[in-house]
């Protein structure tokens, strides 16, 4: 509840459209109301062979007549009240005096109700029933006429109401997912993992959906309904106010059936919106894995799995279809019994022409048949916008259940910051190898070239783990000087990849901290350090764009040259040359059109292109062929040259890039030398280069 109505904060900024929905509504519900009223006029003439000025004017006649008895009455009173003035006994004469004024007072707003009453007829008589043909059937064209043009102007206000609540939503819905988009962009790496991006998918579409079909509910029937009985209710105590409260007593009931009714829709809701959220997942694993799922002939299995997950739904749902279904019946038949009430007592004043039921006083005089009929069609046609009104409250509860799935995503906070008060960072103008600090306020920081104290990159006991208690890496520490090439080994999952990931802080360490120019990388802003850090990751993945717009991305204006110089240093030229459109060639969903090489390939030039002091090679040519793996190493050491640059290699063949290499078994430091000093005291780095030697040699 407490988020749907977080969502309302959203539809603020439109609230002058709500407005004018809500007045359209009001007129829509007033001439539904009236159009009822049109039967009272049409009995009546069909009734009597009176013309209906003639019957208004007997009917203001019988008024006269009521008020001139009432008169009558109050003067009665007044004369009474001369006689309580003569009585000795005090107690007496103050008992009768209270009586007295009682009845005065009731008689008084009689004679008040009387002459308003007398007062609209006149109205009625001189401004619609004057200008009335004489002849009956030409009085009953003009009602029908009158009704069809009420009931177009109420369906254009309806057109008009329906049109404001329908933009108001769209913007809204529109704003809230640019809005979640936004935040969920900027979460950490960790979110997306726990959340999975069929999860997160669910939320920006299913939900959102039932999102807008709760608020289109709310701003439509929510506002337009109760107004219509209210319009009916009004119109029918004009008849009766005493029957029309005998039919009133259902309320409570009905509430309660809603209430009931509402809190399991909430939870069913909920269930479905997650069992969507899995269908999602199943979907896009299929499509994405196509090739692993039909080499391993797995297409039953992956029907099988889709299957169960939507008979899941369809269950689910049919919960839902259930509850919807016998809110709307319920109420219906509450409604119908309450009416029958209602008219039942009316029939039994009207039959015995009796103006009491019980003892209770129901009406001034006795019912005609016809204001029976018309009570009776006004109470009916309640029954209309109540039954709407009960869907109403289950799509309410699957919007509430919807906006709690959706503001979960926008109440997670990130725990990386991006500290906009910390340190920035920029490239040494001119030479896009060097960075130097920049403090906030756009003041640069004093020079300071690195030093042993303080060198350019410190690991200082870096532990990190995924899960408590499974660390991932464990006392990491080492010194990077400026323009080193750092050659990181080590077996599968033994935390390469993951001790990458710290330096653009896609994770922060559990313990230990990395400086930068002695300071801890969470002091700098954020983006300004990321912007420092090239990473060519393990999987290439592209977007579905251009060659040329995937190696410009994130960048503004790149002149073609540019583009081409960066893929020429990654080997990429020729190769883009060749596909049919050349740098216009769209690469398909994450690069699929493209061979592994080949996307590693445009990888490289993106990151290139973006020229940043601090490089991560995470086995950036794992793909390519040998021949082009020395053609991208010859093109790469005329770039890593005075750039800092970590790579992560299981090729032997590569460590020659680097000056130092660092050996890893089981998030530990086993080795840190050059090559030779490490085959001479490094075991786990004699293995790695004896493999490669026996597979050459094999
Ligand atoms: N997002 C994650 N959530 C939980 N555990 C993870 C996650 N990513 C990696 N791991 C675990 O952390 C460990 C180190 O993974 P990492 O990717 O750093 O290995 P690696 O050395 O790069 O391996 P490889 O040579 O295969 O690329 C592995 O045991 C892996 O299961
Ligand atoms: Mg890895």
């Amino acid at each position: 509840m407490k988020n749907f109505l977080r969502v309302l904060q959203f539809a603020w900024p439109y609230r002058g459209r709500i407005v004018a929905s809500f007045g359209c509504a009001f007129m829509a519900a007033i001439l539904w109301g009236l159009n009822f009223t049109s039967i009272y006029p049409f009995l009546k003439t069909l009734q009597s062979d009176l013309a209906p000025n003639q019957w208004i004017a007997t009917w203001l006649q019988t008024l006269n007549t009521e008020i001139d008895a009432a008169e009558e009455v109050q003067s009665r009173f007044q004369a009474r009240e001369k006689e309580i003035d003569g009585i000795t006994d005090q107690k007496f004469a103050e008992k009768q005096l209270r009586e007295l004024t009682s009845q005065q007072v009731r008689n008084d707003t009689k004679i008040q109700w009387l002459r308003s009453k007398k007062h609209y007829l006149q109205l009625i008589k001189k401004n619609v029933v004057d200008r009335l043909p004489d002849d009956t059937f030409q009085n009953l064209l003009c009602v029908v006429v009158a009704v069809i043009l009420a009931v177009t102007l109420k369906c254009l206000f309806e057109v008009a109401q329906d049109c404001l609540v329908g933009g108001v939503i769209n913007r809204t819905i529109y704003d809230l997912r640019n809005r979640c988009f936004g935040h969920v962009i900027r979460q950490d790496v960790d979110h997306f993992n726990e959340q999975g991006s069929a999860g997160l998918m669910a939320r920006f579409t299913n939900d959102m959906d039932s999102l807008s079909t709760g608020m289109k509910t709310l701003f439509g029937r929510v506002i337009a309904e109760p107004l219509r009985v209210l319009a009916c209710i009004l119109l029918a105590c004009l008849i009766s106010w005493q029957l029309t409260l005998m039919f009133l007593i259902i309320v409570p009931a009905v509430l309660l059936v809603l209430a009931r009714i509402g809190r399991t829709m909430k939870r069913a809701t909920r269930k479905l919106l997650e069992r969507m959220s899995k269908i999602f997942q199943i979907l896009q694993e299929s499509f994405q894995s196509i090739r692993t799922v039909k080499i391993h002939t797995a297409e039953a299995l992956e029907r099988r799995r889709f299957l169960v997950a939507i008979r899941d739904y369809k269950h689910r749902s049919n919960i839902v279809v259930y509850l919807d279904a016998i809110a709307g019946p319920i109420i219906e038949v509450l409604g119908v019994a309450a009416v029958a009430c209602a008219l039942l007592a009316g029939a039994f004043l009207v039959l015995r022409q009796e103006t009491s039921l019980f003892g209770i006083r129901m009406s001034e005089q006795p019912m005609d048949p016809e204001a029976l009929i018309q009570l009776y069609v006004l109470l009916a046609a309640v029954s209309d916008p109540v039954r709407k009104l009960s869907s109403v409250f289950t799509k309410l509860q699957a919007a509430w259940a919807a906006s709690d799935r959706v503001f979960e995503i926008l109440d997670n906070v990130p725990k990386i910051l991006t500290n906009p008060s910390g340190f920035r960072l920029e490239t040494l103008s001119g030479s896009s190898q060097s960075i130097r600090i920049v403090e906030q306020q756009g003041d640069l920081a004093p020079w300071v070239e690195p030093t042993d104290e303080t060198p350019f990159l410190r690991f200082q006991e870096v532990g990190f783990s995924y899960h408590q208690g499974v660390p991932v890496l464990r006392d990491v520490s080492f010194d990077v000087k400026k323009g080193e090439t750092i050659a990181i080994v080590g077996h599968n999952g033994c935390g390469k990849s993951t001790l990458f990931s710290l330096l653009p802080r896609f994770h922060d360490p559990d313990h230990g901290a990395i400086q930068l120019f002695g300071y801890d990388l969470r002091k700098y802003h954020l983006r300004s350090l990321r912007r420092m850090v090239g990473l060519v990751s393990q999987n290439a993945v592209l977007f579905d764009d251009s060659i040329y717009a995937n190696i410009c991305y994130g960048l503004k204006t790149v002149p073609k040259e540019q583009v081409e110089e960066a893929a020429r240093k990654a080997h990429a030229h020729e190769m883009i040359l060749k596909l049919p459109m050349g740098y216009e060639t769209v690469v398909g969903e994450s690069g699929n059109r493209l061979s592994g090489g080949q996307r590693q390939r445009i990888c490289l030039a993106r990151t290139i292109l973006r020229n940043p002091p601090i490089l991560l090679l995470d086995e950036f040519t794992s793909q390519s062929d040998p021949e082009s793996e020395t053609l991208i190493h010859k093109a790469m050491e005329e770039f890593i040259r005075n750039r800092t640059v970590f790579m992560i290699t299981h090729r032997p063949a590569s460590v020659h890039l680097a000056s130092r290499i660092l050996v890893l078994e089981s998030g530990r430091i086993v080795g840190l030398g050059c090559h030779s000093d490490l085959l001479q005291s490094c075991v786990a780095y004699q293995k790695f280069y004896q493999s490669d030697y026996r597979r050459k040699t094999a």
